[in-house]
């Protein structure tokens, strides 16, 4: 077995794990974004925020925080994570342009070296918008705790362009491409990468071709089962 999956919370489950015990962490957490007022992004489902076609996928929780709890929850998760992580372990997590400012801030908070950005260029289909720019881009927060792992390997680029659904269709009202998964998997030390927001499991799906170890938690049992059906068919 290449990877472990668990249908729980990932925050009293982190809370239960050795310390010093998972190579790297790559990440995409609940955004707690979206909709175009405070009252619809805390009040609104995911699917009511993101889709248009709301019905399309499994709703899923942990969206509705604003911007200052957002900080406090990301700064708690982030600090038990960083327990869990051997010395040097890369940390990546995604997040988009309204939540990149307090996610930077939690990371170090948790104790993390925040060491960059990699822009998801997500191509000319998704949000146009007349007279403005178009919503084109979600972002990597990266950095490591301590030491980053390596000064050595290839250099990787900082930008990214995928269609939200290269390498696959999207299984998840967020899912992530697994071709863009997978590059950012590039960075990470072999041995173990910890998802604790799984969804889909497009990052596991990433890391389990790179013949890396998959941990991840997934809380809502209907994206556990899509994630869980995804892993066991390649591994
Ligand atoms: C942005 S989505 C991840 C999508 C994933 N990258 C993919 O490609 O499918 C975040 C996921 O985290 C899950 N989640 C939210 N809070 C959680 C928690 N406290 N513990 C575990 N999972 C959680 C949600 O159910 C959701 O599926």
């Amino acid at each position: 077995m290449k990877w472990q999956l668990h249908n729980v919370d990932a925050i009293p489950w982190l809370i239960d794990q050795s310390s010093d015990n998972f190579d790297a962490l790559v990440t995409d957490p609940p955004y707690s974004s979206g909709g175009l007022h405070t009252g619809t992004r805390t009040a609104d489902s995911p699917n009511g925020k993101y889709l248009n076609d709301p019905g399309k996928y499994p709703e899923f929780t942990g969206e509705n925080r604003d911007q200052f709890s957002y900080m406090q929850w990301s700064t708690l998760w982030m600090t038990h994570a960083h327990r869990v992580l051997r010395a040097g372990a890369p940390v990546m997590v995604f997040s988009d342009w309204r939540q990149l400012p307090v996610l930077t801030s939690a990371l170090q908070a948790a104790g993390f070296t925040w060491r960059g950005i990699v822009a998801w260029d997500k191509t000319e289909g998704v949000r146009p918008q007349k007279g403005r720019f178009r919503q084109q881009a979600e972002f990597v927060c990266w950095g490591s705790k301590g030491k980053w792992h390596s000064s050595d390997g290839p250099v990787l680029p900082g930008v990214f362009r995928y269609s939200v659904a290269a390498g696959g269709p999207k299984l998840h009202t967020t899912g992530k491409p697994v071709p863009l998964m997978a590059d950012l998997v590039k960075a990470c030390p072999s041995g173990s990468v910890l998802d604790p927001f799984a969804g889909s499991g497009s990052t596991g799906v990433a890391v389990i071709r790179s013949g890396r170890f998959f941990v991840g938690c997934e809380r809502e049992e209907a994206y556990f089962n899509v994630a869980c059906d995804r892993l066991s068919e390649i591994a």
